[in-house]
């Protein structure tokens, strides 16, 4: 009957025994689906009178069902959302972190000490010409000192016919600082920069990587001195190592673009074996400088009788290294978070 249906209907508790109800009423082989079929065998008196009754029977239980359905399906979300509710009390699991990589926080260290000693951070591409990388700092097509520095070149020159290459020091940011300063006006001197950057060289064993990081230090002003630069670098090593007793050591050396060239060493003590640096047990070699050669001012366009200056250039990884202890150069490079974190890097 159908208050027995409607009842069934409204008994059903969850959605797959709704459907069962449903397929039980008006499927293929459903009862009210056969009680249809009937009304083609039925006198047209009899369909007359029965049919309204049948199609109402269908109407109400179609009804039933989707009102039941809409019932269940709204209380199965009710429930879902009671049991989906987010509990503010309870403690968050720990998100991973990301950190500085120890080279970006060694340059950022570096240039913080020498913004104090009021030099200003200058930046040059790493996709150099040939011009900016070697000819302007004096070192002409087929100078010795080329080869030296086991260059990546490009196959293509630029537009200007320049051979291309990946920046095998900082120095070109020299030329391009000194030139962007002299081009409103000479008086835009004096210049005081540090450079830091990546620079490349075809060279890989456990000091070489081809990509390191250097800083390139620049000074050009009246009546500058090696005195300036030994001092300049005597304050920036104490306060990089945060030691008093930090002692340098100036060596005649050779760069095209420094005249004369020091070879810059760092005193070391021996403690139980290991070097440390302070005193001056012994020596090691640290960085490369001079004073800026005549003909690279002039190609920085300053007038070398009216202006002087010194350079450096330091092995930022090398100086990462003697700091924080660590002994392999290709470590810094290969993203291991356990090499970073025993170095205290990682958060
Ligand atoms: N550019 C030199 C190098 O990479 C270092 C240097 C810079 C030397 C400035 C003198 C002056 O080896």
């Amino acid at each position: 009957t159908e208050q027995a249906a409607l009842s069934r209907i409204a008994a059903a508790q969850d959605l797959d025994s709704l459907e069962g109800l449903r397929v039980e009423f008006l499927g293929k082989q459903g009862s009210i689906s056969g009680l249809l079929k009937t009304l083609g065998g039925m006198s047209p008196e009899e369909r007359q009178s029965e049919g309204p009754k049948i199609h109402a029977l269908r109407e109400a239980v179609t009804n039933a069902l989707g009102d039941r359905k809409a019932a269940l399906e709204g209380a199965a979300l009710d429930a879902r959302l009671a049991s989906e509710t987010i509990d503010l009390s309870l403690p968050a699991p720990e998100a991973a972190r990301g950190s500085v990589h120890p080279v970006s926080q060694v340059m950022d260290e570096m240039a913080e000490i020498f913004a104090d000693m009021g030099f200003a951070v200058a930046t040059g591409p790493e996709i150099e010409d040939d011009w900016h990388n070697f000819t302007a700092l004096n070192m002409p097509e087929s100078h010795p000192a080329r080869a030296m520095h086991d260059t990546f070149y490009f196959p293509d020159k630029n537009a200007e016919g320049r051979e291309m290459l990946l920046r095998t020091h900082t120095s070109p940011v020299q030329i391009r600082t000194m030139l962007a300063v002299a081009k409103p006006s000479p008086g835009g001197a004096p210049v005081r920069v540090i450079a830091p950057g990546r620079v490349y060289r075809s060279d890989s064993d456990a000091t070489h990587t081809p990509m390191f990081h250097q800083i390139e230090g620049l000074v050009i002003d009246k009546g500058i001195h090696l005195g300036h630069l030994k001092w300049t670098l005597e304050t920036f090593l104490k306060a990089y190592f945060e030691r008093e007793d930090i002692v340098l050591r100036l060596r005649p050396s050779y760069f095209p673009f420094t005249e004369p060239s020091v070879e810059v060493d760092v005193g070391f003590t021996l403690v139980n074996g290991k070097r440390v640096l302070g005193g001056q047990e012994g020596w090691m070699e640290l960085l490369g400088s001079g004073m800026v050669n005549r003909k690279v001012i002039a190609a920085g366009g300053f007038d070398p009788d009216q202006w002087q200056g010194f350079a450096f250039g330091v092995g930022v990884d090398r100086l990462a290294m003697l700091k924080y202890g660590m002994d392999d150069l290709r470590a810094f490079f290969d993203g291991d978070v356990r090499w970073l974190s025993h170095y205290g890097f990682a958060p």
